[in-house]
């Protein structure tokens, strides 16, 4: 390793690692779009960035889905996983590695992690009785299921009784040390709410929990009883750690951790906060490993107000909605219109109104008119103008010099809906700001260097926009960048990463006088419906 890959900064994250019982769900585009825009904004950063995603294979649910269509386990899912390929490539996720459980590095991975955990002496055998949920392959405590003994997630499914000899994790022993860790990284579990929901759950005090099955053959076998395979939920959190392993390198965990272990952020939804935030701590803590930075859970997606499911029949298929309008469109209505961390909701109606007002009008319209006043007003293929000529109480200068700072804190907090609101506010100013100055009636009085000035000030606005938007619309920021003369595409990691960094165009003031602009192109088509003029 050189210098300079030892000095430059890492940053590594993970999406959850998806049941494949089914294709892909909008809940599992969501949580990849946002990672993949959080990707996208620590390269900006220039940092070395790893992201993973993957498949969770084993278990009870997989072995049912494939069972019910007449298909071997392995078949299924190896049918099941191109479907998970082709949504992120529609999306434009640009994932750096796909973790899949059923890899043959994967078993080698689990089988040192629970020898490590075992000569601990944190694994013992016991009774396990209580009700099991095969769709969250999560024990149940009676006091929390619906009536008719139905799962509070999976409402339409009945948990089913088990009493059987499994081998047990003993997580009560970490109790004292989670709390203790806890308190020293109040960071670590995000937003605050979620915080706080697992600090009264696990002040309840923690219990043990099975990480063994009999009778179940669809799984990684218990190195010590293979009578036994692992339970799903032991297995898959160790597909993280799998997922580090340099594609050539021997499957051992020495080689997994070298570089980017600890990883820094784990984005999952809410449901599965428990898994992530208490019990894949104290596996790590048995195991003497370093612990994540940071978890965040974010919320679930409703659809006109409803809970989305099959029984419901109410699902949005991520593929139709991104053949309809777009992997940008989409990518941008989940990360502008959601709080990310509370609950949100898709409304058909409402998406085409969003994307309309602040993609092809505010954003679009804007660049479309400038570059044509451009053409219009001035000689030559550029605003024969530079930054220099416009003084500090330009308005928009003045929200354009301190944007790439708030909406760098907002991308770090993972508040996309602040980052995207803080950027359209400099779109709309500089809307308001071209209406006002008009500078078609400058032009008819002769004052060259006024139109220069307001239209320098707007191209160089929306070309901010495109920078900071590039996580979230990356096809969008391209288009701006191109027909504002930069030989840039942000789908194009080496080219972005010779833009010289985030501190250079995160900042007002770039486009230069010499600046050769493009053919004024849409960059986002309105989309028309009969519902919405
Ligand atoms: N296999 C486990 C994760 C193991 S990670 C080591 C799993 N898979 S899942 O496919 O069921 O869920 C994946 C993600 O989708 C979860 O983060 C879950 O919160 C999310 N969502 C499922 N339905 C959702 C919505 N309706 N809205 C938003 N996200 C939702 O759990």
């Amino acid at each position: 390793m050189n210098l300079v890959e030892k000095t430059e900064k890492t940053f590594a994250l993970t999406t959850p690692l998806y049941y494949v019982n089914d294709v892909p769900h909008v809940g599992s585009a969501y949580t990849t779009i946002a990672a993949d825009a959080v990707a996208r904004f620590h390269r900006l950063l220039g940092h070395r960035v790893l992201l993973i995603t993957g498949t969770d294979e084993h278990g009870q649910k997989i072995e049912r889905s494939a069972e019910s269509l007449g298909k071997a386990p392995q078949e299924f899912c190896d049918q099941i996983v191109p479907s998970f390929i082709s949504l992120w490539e529609l999306l434009n996720i640009q994932y750096d590695r796909f973790s899949r459980t059923t890899a043959s590095s994967h078993e080698a991975i689990v089988k040192e992690f629970f020898e490590r955990v075992w000569e601990k002496g944190d694994i013992y055998q016991g009774q396990q009785k209580g009700w099991y949920c095969v769709s969250c392959e999560e024990f149940k405590e009676e006091r929390e299921l619906l009536e008719g003994h139905r799962c509070p997630i999976h409402t339409n499914k009945e948990v089913e009784w088990r009493d059987e000899q499994n081998y047990f994790f003993r997580l009560s022993k970490y109790q004292r040390q989670l709390e203790e860790f806890y308190q020293s990284r109040p960071d670590f579990i995000q937003p605050g709410s979620r915080r706080n929901e697992v600090l009264s759950f696990v002040s309840q005090g923690l219990q043990d929990f099975s990480i063994s099955r009999v009778n179940l053959e669809w799984g990684i076998p218990v190195p010590v009883d293979p009578k036994h395979t692992l339970y799903v939920w032991f297995d898959a959190l160790l597909a993280y750690v799998t997922a580090l392993l340099e594609p050539n390198s021997e499957a051992t965990l020495a080689n997994a951790l070298e570089t980017w272990w600890p990883i820094n952020l784990h984005l999952i939804g809410k449901d599965i906060l428990r898994f992530h935030a208490v019990y894949w701590p104290a596996m790590l803590m048995s195991a003497d490993l370093p612990l994540p930075e940071k978890v965040f859970g974010h919320g679930f997606l409703t659809k006109d107000g409803q809970k989305m499911g099959k029984s419901q029949g109410n699902t949005l298929d991520p593929v139709r909605l991104v053949k309809s309008y777009g992997s940008d469109a989409v990518r941008y209505y989940f990360l502008k219109e959601i709080e990310f961390g509370k609950d949100g909701d898709f409304n058909e109606v409402r998406f085409i109104n969003v994307l309309n007002a602040d993609l092809a009008n505010d954003l679009g319209n804007l660049l479309n008119r400038t570059l044509n006043m451009v053409k219009k007003y001035c000689t030559g293929d550029g605003v024969p103008i530079a930054n220099e000529a416009i003084n500090d109480e330009n308005p928009l200068k003045a929200i354009g010099l301190s944007l790439g700072q708030e909406v760098k804190q907002a991308y770090e907090a993972l508040a996309f809906n602040q980052a995207c609101e803080a950027i359209l506010m400099l779109v709309r100013t500089s809307n308001k700001f071209i209406d006002e100055q008009a500078p078609w009636s400058l032009y008819k009085l002769g004052k060259q260097q006024e139109v220069e000035t307001v239209l320098y000030a707007v191209l160089e606005s929306v070309r901010l926009a495109a920078y900071l938007l590039s996580p979230i619309i990356p096809n969008i920021s391209s288009a701006i960048y191109q027909q504002l003369g930069f030989g840039i595409d942000f789908n194009d990691q080496i080219k972005t990463s010779m833009l010289a960094g985030f501190a250079s165009h995160a900042t007002w003031g770039v486009l230069t006088s010499t600046q050769s602009l493009g053919k004024p192109q849409p960059v986002f088509k309105r989309i028309e419906t009969s519902k919405n003029h």
